[in-house]
């Protein structure tokens, strides 16, 4: 068969794991060819695209980003760009299209399938926040990042009795705030699951201050809100695809801080650190199951499904089904934060 691979939305470490498997397994076992788009579907609209193969994918497992780089373009938004797309693929004669992306690559995937492109999506995100999978890869090495930058953090709050906030990525899932939060012992995890009270987080601090701890680490994810009435927040903006522009929450909500408690607090923004560099031991193992079971899916003609994580098993789900966000099991929150954050 010859096959496209894509990589959409967001990078993430993993992605290039994910191609350099499902090469790996199509070439040697079943003798396909590889197509790699570049930039997501925008490569496949514009018809721009490289040959893919075992030797040109040596040395990947380990890189971060994507090699055949990456973008949020959407077709359908594009006058004719599904007619394009499908005439790219007639011309090339391509079999099949293995899509890794997130949500909006995911919502792409699906309407192409629905259209009948023949394809498979392979779920991608640090935020951790697309449903019908258990895990996406690129998560636990953001969490890692996160956890290994509160770690330090500690050390210098510690030695200037000071509050630390540490804004992490989660627009609208607070996943990599929560875990992170949790792996490094904040004080306060904010997560856009739960308006926080600004009131509530100020006392929580200053009791645990009053109990002789005089260093906190506050976690708040990107996308987290004040309780509506309580702190006024500028509007962000969108950017092109008419995202709401995130990051910066954590600029707000020190001087409220440090202004209602008099403690001296300081922010550190992690951003785009969390989803550069070289994917974990964990999501590399992930990255190719998704990888090998992408090209499975695509030679037993299971188009528009997802591969996904469910008890340790790769198992496929509709595309139909992957719609919304996973956002934070609020049990998991509240459990939590009832023994450390009250
Ligand atoms: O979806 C992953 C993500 O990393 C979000 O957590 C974050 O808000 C967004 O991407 C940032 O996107 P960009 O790289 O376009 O600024």
């Amino acid at each position: 068969m010859k096959v496209g691979i894509l990589t959409g939305g967001g990078d993430c470490p993993g992605l290039n794991a994910v191609i350099r498997a499902v090469v790996r397994k199509g070439e040697r076992v079943h003798g396909d060819r590889f197509v790699g788009f570049l930039d997501g579907w925008r490569g496949v609209i514009e018809q721009r695209h490289v040959p893919l193969n075992i030797e040109r994918l040596r040395g990947t497992l380990p890189r971060g980003g994507t090699i055949i780089g990456t973008s949020r373009a959407n077709p359908f938004n594009l006058d004719g760009g599904f007619e394009r797309c499908q005439t790219t693929l007639d011309e090339l004669s391509i079999d099949a299209v293995v899509s890794i992306g997130g949500e909006g690559t995911m919502g792409i995937t699906r309407e192409m399938a629905a259209a009948g492109i023949p394809v498979v999506g392979v779920p991608k995100t640090i935020d951790n926040d697309i449903p019908a999978t258990e895990v996406t890869f690129g998560f636990h090495t953001a969490v890692q990042i996160a956890t290994e930058a509160i770690d330090r953090l500690h050390t210098t709050a510690e030695s200037h009795d000071r509050v630390m906030v540490v804004e992490v990525m989660g627009r609208h899932a607070g996943h990599i705030a929560l875990y992170a939060g949790i792996a490094g012992g904040a004080a306060q995890i904010l997560i856009p699951e739960e308006p926080f009270d600004i009131d509530a987080v100020c006392a929580a601090l200053t009791q645990r201050h009053q109990k002789g701890r005089f260093a906190s680490i506050v976690v708040v994810a990107e996308g987290a809100l004040p309780k509506p009435g309580t702190i006024e927040l500028a509007d962000p903006g969108v950017d092109e695809f008419g995202h709401i522009r995130l990051g910066g929450i954590a600029n707000v909500l020190a001087p409220e801080i440090e202004s209602r408690t008099g403690f001296e607090t300081r922010v550190t923004i992690l951003g785009h650190i969390q989803r550069g560099g070289t994917p974990s031991a964990y999501d590399r193992v992930l990255s190719t199951r998704f990888g090998i079971a992408a090209i499975d899916a695509v030679h037993e003609g299971a188009f528009g499904q997802m591969v996904a994580i469910r008890c340790d098993q790769v198992v496929r789900v509709p595309l139909e089904d992957v719609r919304g966000l996973k956002t934070v099991d609020p049990q998991l929150f509240h459990e939590v934060a009832e023994v450390f954050f009250s």
